[in-house]
């Protein structure tokens, strides 16, 4: 019998802090108390350190299509493929991600998503990778029938892009409307790329016939308000086709008010933002083109001020999870764009969510030590069918545990990355806590900060409906 105990370490779960020992069995937790002795267990000592669950990004894009979806040159897809972006995650405590299966317009739901499959099959993950079906095209006969059937294949959350108007992942109203309406039958969540694209591209096609071209244009093309105008239409619109929305990358004041006022008025919403725009300010894409090109990410990095409002969304609920949104491209594929329009959109972050937030939330007072638990693990397990498998420390929860020594001084590096990306928008950053060992399926993956496991032990990852979180 597969036995694992860990001993003597302070237990956070989302709801409770505590000294326990955690004893996991073929891969489950079976008993959480004091001085536990099970016979034949590995045991490893945790006193001093803080045990909590793995945590779950459900916001990755690994193996992505660029906006162009099937350019299959050079640089048209993340550097991360399935293998190195769940190794990267895994050293960086967490061991659940859902991902992206991409529909291509003309390809059905069914299709699609038998491709993200094979992938995983082809190249398996560290950890559990789940899929949310990114919708493209709801023209072709069956199309509403066949995205109600993938809540059967554990699929259970559809994603639109609003944005990138010039792309075929765009899409209009009507399509936003039509999935919500398949969501609110199917006990799909709607998830949404909120910024109003149609504008965004008159701003950008006038940025550019002036010469405006720099990195920071990219910026200012987004103005705050085409995100929260677009915030407010998706929950007006799912509101009206009665399915649950879930708002991608909160990046400003704007949109975590309207967030706010939305599920103040009892509006089935809930949003997210990401550790980017909370560690940094506007003016990285300022300078330098190849510096300021790392930081490029959509929606744009925020001016000063943003930041102390997503912070305080994220203490009084208004927002509900933290995730990486990680979209490495390599330096030389940002460099080679010519304007702030053609240099790819995206930052990496699958290994430094757990760290950064702790340094920045826990240790400098922004966030209690439950709370940060919950944002990382246990509310994106809650709304995207995974609680309590995932996302919390309980007798029948996933053998998925990080312990984390709050007095392991770390300085972020590139060169020390399991992602394949070449840089790191935390460069030289330094933390005094960081993630020590990883135990995946009751089978300890990272010890000591390294990737230990002899082959990758993940696999997709089937979700339940959404149901609401309590
Ligand atoms: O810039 C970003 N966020 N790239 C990834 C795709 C998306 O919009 O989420
Ligand atoms: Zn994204």
């Amino acid at each position: 019998m597969n036995r694992l105990l860990i001993t003597g370490g302070e237990v956070v779960t989302e709801a409770a802090t505590y000294t326990a020992d955690v004893l996991i069995q073929e891969g489950l937790v079976v008993a959480i108390g004091r001085d536990l002795s099970p016979a034949d267990a590995v045991v490893v000592d945790a006193t001093g350190k803080l045990v909590l669950p793995g945590c779950v990004d459900m916001h990755t894009h690994l193996e992505a299509p660029h906006n162009e979806l099937d350019d299959p040159s050079e640089g048209a897809v993340t550097c991360d493929g399935f293998p190195d972006g769940s190794i990267a995650a895994a050293v960086g405590g967490t061991t659940t991600i859902v991902d992206f299966a991409t529909q291509s317009p003309g390809t059905s739901f069914q299709a699609t998503l038998e491709q993200w499959k094979q992938r995983l099959r082809d190249r398996p993950p560290a950890v559990d990778v789940g899929f949310h079906m990114i919708v493209t095209d709801m023209a072709y006969p069956g199309a509403e029938d066949d995205l109600a059937r993938m809540c059967d294949e554990g699929v259970t959350s559809y994603k639109l892009f609003l944005a990138y108007k010039e792309s075929p992942l765009w899409v209009d109203d009507s399509t936003l409307f039509r999935v919500a309406q398949v969501a609110a039958k199917s006990g799909a969540l709607v998830m949404a790329h909120a910024e109003n694209g149609g504008a965004i591209e008159v701003l950008q096609e006038q940025a550019l016939q002036r010469g405006d071209t720099a990195p920071i244009w990219h910026s200012y093309t987004r103005p705050v308000r085409t995100e929260s105008e677009a915030i407010s239409r998706v929950a007006t619109l799912c509101g009206i086709a009665e399915a649950p929305a879930y708002i991608m990358h909160v990046s400003c004041r704007e949109a975590a008010e309207v967030v706010a006022y939305e599920r103040d008025r009892g509006s089935r919403l809930w949003a997210e933002t990401c550790p980017h725009y909370l560690a940094f300010t506007e003016d990285k894409l300022l300078g330098d083109w190849s510096e300021a090109a790392k930081y490029l990410v959509t929606p744009p990095i925020r001016e000063n001020g943003h930041a102390d409002a997503l912070w305080a969304a994220l203490r009084d609920g208004t927002l509900s999870v933290v995730s990486t949104d990680h979209c490495p491209w390599l330096t030389r594929w940002k460099d080679a764009a010519t304007d702030f329009f053609t240099i790819p959109n995206g930052v990496p972050g699958i290994e430094n969510r757990l760290e950064v937030m702790y340094e920045l939330g826990v240790r400098q007072g922004r966030l209690d030590l439950t709370r940060l638990v919950d944002l990382l693990c246990a509310a994106p397990a809650r709304l995207f069918g995974m609680f309590p498998k995932k996302g919390t420390i309980a007798i029948g929860s996933s053998g998925d545990i990080v312990i984390f020594d709050p007095r392991r001084e770390k300085v972020i590096t590139a060169d020390e990355e399991m992602s394949k990306c070449d840089y790191t928008i935390y460069e030289g950053f330094r933390m005094e806590g960081s993630v020590e060992t990883v135990v995946f399926g009751g089978e300890i993956i990272v010890r000591d900060g390294r990737y230990v496991a002899q082959f990758e032990r993940g696999g997709f990852l089937p979700r339940a409906r959404f149901s609401e979180p309590s």
